[in-house]
């Protein structure tokens, strides 16, 4: 995949439109996880270094087209130190701007032409820029006007978190280290279906966990009492191991799970195998058993691909064990040179990060939805509409 880059422009005096993913986790008004904010520094930094003038385009939550100022992204500004323009389409900021200034435009998603993709909206948004630079890999799912729109209408760019998104991820599907091990948990396995059969073909072994490897084990016949699963995806569930075995995938899928009698952080917890589980028992994390032989499979493999924590990871110490326990066996294998690891995900960045092995890890991609459908392999519309410039 060829993408132009931005090095060696020269971008003096140009007004440069950088769309950046800050659709970050705020709580009481601060930042949980910055990992998106920061990994968008090198871009920001290198357009500064060649003269440009940007003004950042981002969204955060779903605000459906209207300006809900639960979604301002006025904390993020305050993070990054720079200035909020209060409406994206205000371009009344630009003759103030100098060289190497930077801005951040607020929610572009409280225009309901951005997620249509309006052309109007488009051509709105792009008025008075020179270049457009793409540096949201984990949006770049969408077809949106802050996207793809304002790409068919400015001279584009990849940013360099975008180039490295690809580049890592590109890599790891083309040519992995084997045995290559695949972790994909999480809850829904109707939006998980794609990456499951992707991964299934491409790995050697699959781990399904979390309440994904619930609706598995129910599809199975194991026991899943009062837990979180999905009935009507029993006959999927069968599918895919099908499909795993015809592509020669060894699927683990959950052996024991922690449990309790009501779905909260507080509950006491006991670890029970799938045929001891009670009709009123709630499962929350993986089993004693299960995790032992996750991690055997962690310290086999020369690459793991992981998405989707094995539990209620925000809920430790009694939740976190499971998705800890994984986080911390990869973390070390890929620190000790034996392992190449990639992760993606908002709650498993979070759960590597709250146990402090993110930076261990081979690469941690900023992409949710985006991460799944790349490694999927399927086309993304925000790179496309890069590559055909
Ligand atoms: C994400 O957080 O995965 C991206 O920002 C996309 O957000 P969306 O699912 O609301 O489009």
């Amino acid at each position: 995949m060829k993408l132009r880059t931005i090095e060696n422009l020269d971008l003096r005096g140009k007004y440069v439109l950088l769309r950046d993913d800050f659709n970050v986790q705020i709580v009481d008004g601060t930042i949980t996880e910055p990992f998106r904010i920061d990994e968008s520094m090198p871009t920001i930094n290198a357009l500064r270094a060649l003269g440009a003038r940007i003004a950042i385009v981002a969204h955060r939550g779903r605000p459906r087209g209207a300006r809900n100022m639960e979604y301002t992204l006025q904390p993020i500004a305050d993070y990054m130190g720079i200035k909020l323009i209060d409406d994206c389409l205000d371009k009344s900021f630009m003759t103030e701007m100098h060289d190497g200034d930077v801005v951040l435009l607020e929610n572009v998603r409280f225009y309901a032409g951005e997620e249509s993709n309006d052309p109007a909206f488009s051509a709105d948004l792009a008025r008075g820029f020179d270049i457009f630079v793409n540096d949201a890999f984990a949006v770049s799912h969408r077809a949106h006007a802050s996207t793809v729109g304002v790409a068919e209408i400015l001279p584009s760019y990849a940013g360099k978190l975008l180039a490295s998104e690809i580049e890592h991820l590109t890599a790891v599907m083309e040519n992995p280290s084997r045995p290559l091990l695949s972790i994909v948990a999480g809850s829904k396995v109707s939006s998980k279906i794609g990456v499951l059969k992707a991964l299934a073909k491409l790995s050697d072994t699959l781990i399904i966990g979390g309440a994904l490897g619930t609706t598995f084990n129910y599809a199975t016949g194991g026991r899943v009492g009062n837990s979180l699963y999905e009935a009507d995806q029993r006959d999927t569930a069968l599918e895919i191991l099908e499909y795993a075995k015809q592509n020669n995938c060894d699927v683990l899928l959950p052996l024991d799970k922690g449990v309790a009698k009501t779905f909260e952080r507080d509950a006491a917890r006991t670890n029970k195998d799938f045929t001891e589980i009670e009709d009123d028992d709630v499962i929350i994390d993986a089993g004693i058993q299960t995790t032992e032989r996750d991690v055997a499979a962690i310290r086999n493999a020369k690459t793991v691909i992981w998405n989707g924590t094995v539990g209620m990871a925000e809920w430790a110490p009694t939740w976190s064990y499971g998705s800890f326990a994984l986080a911390r066996a990869i973390a070390e294998q890929t620190r000790a040179g034996k392992l190449t690891s990639i992760v993606g995900g908002g709650d498993t960045v979070a759960a590597l990060s709250a146990c402090g092995v993110k930076d261990d890890i081979t690469y941690v991609s900023t992409g949710g939805g985006a991460f799944l459908e790349f490694i999927e392999g399927r086309t993304l519309p925000g790179i496309a509409v890069l590559e055909n410039k």
